[in-house]
């Protein structure tokens, strides 16, 4: 046995609503603005949409047969806003209701816990009109909506994130615009990661009030371990204002109670309006932190790269994926323990991890994603050593359950264990599938 888990753990598997499910405009569902960003023109880059997408809406009593086939324990996924009130607020779309009602019953007759996302990114598009995160009133319609969600699934679901990633939100959102709703202004994403931590606070209190005592709240944050390109000062210290960009910014107003002082000073007058009460929202206890880690930063100095002065730079001889993203372990180990001492967290789930290979399906009908395996594998090898040196790891949830719309990518990246054949939406599970189900049955990994 090279590394076994606690007994306990749970070993799971991750989506989101919009990137999965299809069904974009039906049983009264609203329109959301990834629903607008993906038909505007030169926005993904194969010209593609959500609209199908798996079509999970329809076929998800097959998925949930998959997982169950797989063994999974667990099944992270988010909950598209707009199906549940299509202007928002206000109103509320039964059906919208049913359906995810009907999924958490599926799940828990096979044996699956439904960890609840709330906001993976797909905000209503009649919200976004009125200014989306920008404007500090989302921040309580957010909690109305959780609200509305955890009075109809919280006698059954026990776990919840109110959060997918708010830096990618308030950044790539707000900052530079890759994504919905494709807005580029600095300032406006800091005044967004500002609202988006007040609606999780928010969030917070709604679900602990609805859920009852055995319920789990916390939020996802994308962390990554920042290395300095070289020993030279100025890179140093890009850096240490990379750290505070991308993971002290979310950390310190959730576990220490305030923004970062370095930064605060950094940024001057791009800082968020705030109001006083703001930070006892923001920083009410979690119960645990989800974390979704894929690579590390190596940061060096560029003047010109904003917002702090830092840019990313490609280690010589490392090994990428299609993404152009690290392939490397060691730096989850280091961020969950630097969690655990410097943060106190008193509990962490891995939320996300995994990686997108170009992947192919062979004559023999199989999928051998080899290179997926071994990056899994050594990720939970080092998940496994945070534990051992008394990280308060619970679960690891792999992204994703099948491959999907991957945002402004569309289709050209494949995440999934599951292989889609986005032509006839057929399944095949993957190697990479094949061996997470047996480090589910054993617990752990057992050989090389
Ligand atoms: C994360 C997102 C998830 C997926 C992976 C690859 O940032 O949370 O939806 O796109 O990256």
């Amino acid at each position: 046995m090279l590394a076994k888990f606690p007994d306990g753990f749970i070993w799971g598997v991750a989506t989101s609503s919009y990137q999965i499910e299809g069904g974009w405009n039906e049983d009264g569902k609203g329109l959301s603005i990834w629903d607008t960003f993906s038909h505007t023109k030169g926005k993904i880059l194969d010209n593609t949409t959500g609209d199908v997408s798996c079509d999970h809406y329809h076929r998800w009593r097959e998925d949930v047969e998959l997982m169950k086939e797989l063994g999974i324990m667990a099944y992270r996924f988010s909950i598209a806003w707009a199906r549940i009130l299509p202007d928002g607020k206000g109103k509320v779309n039964a059906k919208g209701l049913d359906f995810y009602s009907r999924l958490v019953d599926a799940l828990l007759e096979n044996g699956i816990t439904p960890f609840i996302t709330l906001y993976h990114w797909d905000l209503p598009q009649a919200l976004q009109d009125e200014g989306g995160w920008a404007n500090r009133d989302v921040a309580f319609y957010f909690g109305e909506y959780a609200s509305v969600v955890a009075k109809r699934l919280g006698d059954r679901v026990k776990h919840w994130i109110t959060h997918n990633e708010p830096w990618v939100v308030a950044w790539i959102g707000y900052g530079f615009g890759n994504h919905a709703p494709g807005i580029q202004n600095h300032k406006v994403a800091l005044q967004v990661a500002h609202h988006l931590l007040l609606s999780h606070g928010l969030a917070v209190e709604v679900l602990r009030d609805l859920c009852g005592y055995n319920a789990e709240v916390g939020i996802t944050l994308n962390l990554s371990p920042v290395h300095s390109a070289s020993d030279r000062e100025e890179d140093i210290a890009a850096a240490k204002r990379h750290d505070g960009f991308l993971n002290r910014w979310f950390l310190e107003p959730l576990f220490v109670g305030g923004y970062p002082s370095d930064m605060v000073e950094f940024y001057g007058e791009l800082m968020p309006k705030t109001q006083p009460a703001d930070m006892a929202i923001i920083g009410k206890r979690v119960d645990f932190l989800g974390v979704n880690y894929y690579s590390r930063s190596v940061i060096a100095h560029n003047e010109d790269s904003k917002p702090v002065k830092a840019m990313g730079v490609k280690v010589e001889g490392a090994e990428y994926t299609e993404m152009g993203w690290e392939v490397y372990p060691d730096g989850l180990y280091e961020m969950l323990v630097r969690l655990d001492g410097e943060y106190r967290v008193p509990k962490i789930y891995i939320t996300e991890n995994g990686a997108a290979y170009a992947d192919e399906v062979l004559p023999d009908e199989r999928v051998h994603d080899e290179r997926r395996v071994n990056y899994l594998r050594q990720h939970i090898l080092a998940a496994h050593r945070a534990i051992t040196e008394g990280v308060n790891l619970a679960g690891y949830f792999v992204w994703s359950l099948m491959d999907n719309f991957e945002w402004a990518y569309g289709y050209t990246k494949r995440f999934g264990i599951i292989f889609v054949d986005f032509e006839t939406q057929r399944r095949i599970i993957k190697e990479s599938g094949h061996w997470y189900s047996q480090v589910i049955r054993n617990n752990g990994i057992i050989a090389i």
